[in-house]
């Protein structure tokens, strides 16, 4: 039966070409008087994007402090320089201009004003959101769907702990998709963000529960148009049409569209064992994402080999027989070949670490908060689970 659910995203998307030229007018729309522009190392500064912002507040005579530098895996420690940066020039609105780990600090940064005490309280669970300073996004990477969802990522170099903090109140006022702005990011960059945004799709497609017939086909919709646009990315890397398609999607993946219905709301497994893996060894998440699911998707079908054959169906296009276990491992075989095809690492050597057994027992021990919680709703996994998980990665 289909479940009840409530949809209400507040983000305002502007897509298409030169849009990031309306920057100015929708931070005024949206009553921003002062303005930290936040973004990344290198990229923005290089694209000359950053200017072109620079050039639509200054149009409008609004003004803004800067500040760059965040890191892939956004670090607690820039996200306390924003918060000091913010409260000393008064700045009441946060523009993110860059990928998942921008948005996501200024997130964090947003956090840190509305409330006194330590932001990081918010990551561990130790105390509810209750707002966010207003935040937008100029978005550069399809990949994380930050500049829709209502989460925010960081790592605390103190116990290198990676953890997300959610709340509506967090959700982007406007977003900025110009998918020429993707033009410009390396090819491994691309399809991280191609494995991130199937990802996010389908951990709220291998879910235990109905599913709503509606959110499985706009689900595989989504599925096979990244599937697809990679390819082409992969042969012309300046495609408008394939960089369009990849961008809507990482908005569509990860702003709840995508669960709408279902009987529960994700499964996130993959997500979280990744993240012990972000946080430890600091890689890309999209690589991080591809190199644990054939473990976990091996470890998990059998509970359910009929959804996993579905998958295969919809998304690769493999014909179902009346041996769902043959299709459902066929399913797994294509999507483990998408991650080859694009140069995805399959497994955690090829992602380039080679964890020892304590370290993947911690990292167990952390997902699992010393084995007082489960992971993933599709199959629940616990301590022991994730260990094996991540022995059968580790190969
Ligand atoms: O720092 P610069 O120089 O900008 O370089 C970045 C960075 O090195 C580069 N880049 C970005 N746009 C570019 C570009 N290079 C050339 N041209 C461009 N147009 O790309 C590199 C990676 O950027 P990053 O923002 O880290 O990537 P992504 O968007 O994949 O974000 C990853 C982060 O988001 C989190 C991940 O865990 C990770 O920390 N996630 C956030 C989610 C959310 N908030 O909803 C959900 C996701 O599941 C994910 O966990
Ligand atoms: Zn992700």
């Amino acid at each position: 039966m289909v479940s009840s659910f409530e949809y209400n995203i507040s983000t305002k998307v502007v897509f298409g070409k030169d849009t990031e030229k309306q920057t100015g007018s929708l931070v005024k729309a949206f009553g921003g008087t002062k303005v930290l522009v936040h973004y990344g190392s290198a990229s923005a500064k290089k694209t000359g994007l950053l200017d072109r912002v620079l050039a639509s507040l200054d149009e409008l005579a609004i003004p803004y402090v800067l500040l760059g530098g965040v890191l892939p895996n956004p670090r607690l420690s820039k996200v306390y320089e924003g918060i000091e940066l913010c409260k000393k020039e008064k700045v009441d609105f946060l523009l993110a201009v860059g990928g998942g780990s921008v948005i996501d600090s200024a997130k964090a940064i947003g956090y840190g004003l509305y409330h006194e005490g330590d932001v990081w309280d918010f990551y561990i669970k130790k105390r509810e959101i209750r707002g966010c300073y207003p935040v937008a996004a100029v978005l550069t990477l399809s990949a994380a769907g930050s500049e829709m969802s209502d989460s925010s990522v960081i790592t605390n170099e103190e116990g290198w702990l990676k953890r997300d903090a959610v709340s509506d109140s967090s959700r982007c006022k406007f977003s900025i998709l110009n998918p020429e702005l993707t033009y410009t990011l390396p090819e491994h960059q691309t399809m991280c963000g191609a494995v991130d945004i199937m990802m996010h799709t389908m951990e709220r497609y291998f879910t235990a529960g109905d599913h709503m017939a509606l959110t499985d086909e706009l689900a595989e919709g989504v599925l096979r148009t990244v599937h697809q646009s990679a390819y082409r990315l992969k042969e012309n890397a300046l495609d408008y049409d394939a960089r369009a398609n990849v961008m809507w999607a990482s908005s569509l993946s990860h702003n709840s569209l995508t669960g709408m219905g279902n009987e529960s709301g994700g499964d996130w497994a993959p997500h979280m064992i990744e993240h012990e893996i972000g946080g430890m060894f600091d890689v890309a998440h999209g690589a991080g994402l591809a190199a644990v699911w054939e473990a976990w998707a091996q470890y998990v079908y059998k509970t359910d080999p009929a959804r996993f054959a579905r998958f295969g169906n919809k998304v690769f296009g493999l014909p179902l027989t009346d041996d769902a276990e043959m299709d459902a491992l066929a399913a797994i075989a294509a999507m483990v070949n998408f991650f080859v095809d694009v140069r995805m690492p399959k497994n955690l050597r090829e992602l380039g670490i080679n964890p020892t057994k304590e370290e993947m027992a911690k990292m167990a021990r952390q997902a699992t908060n010393h084995d007082t919680k489960t992971i993933g709703s599709f199959q629940k996994l616990g301590q022991e689970d994730i260990v094996r998980i991540l022995e059968f990665a580790n190969r």
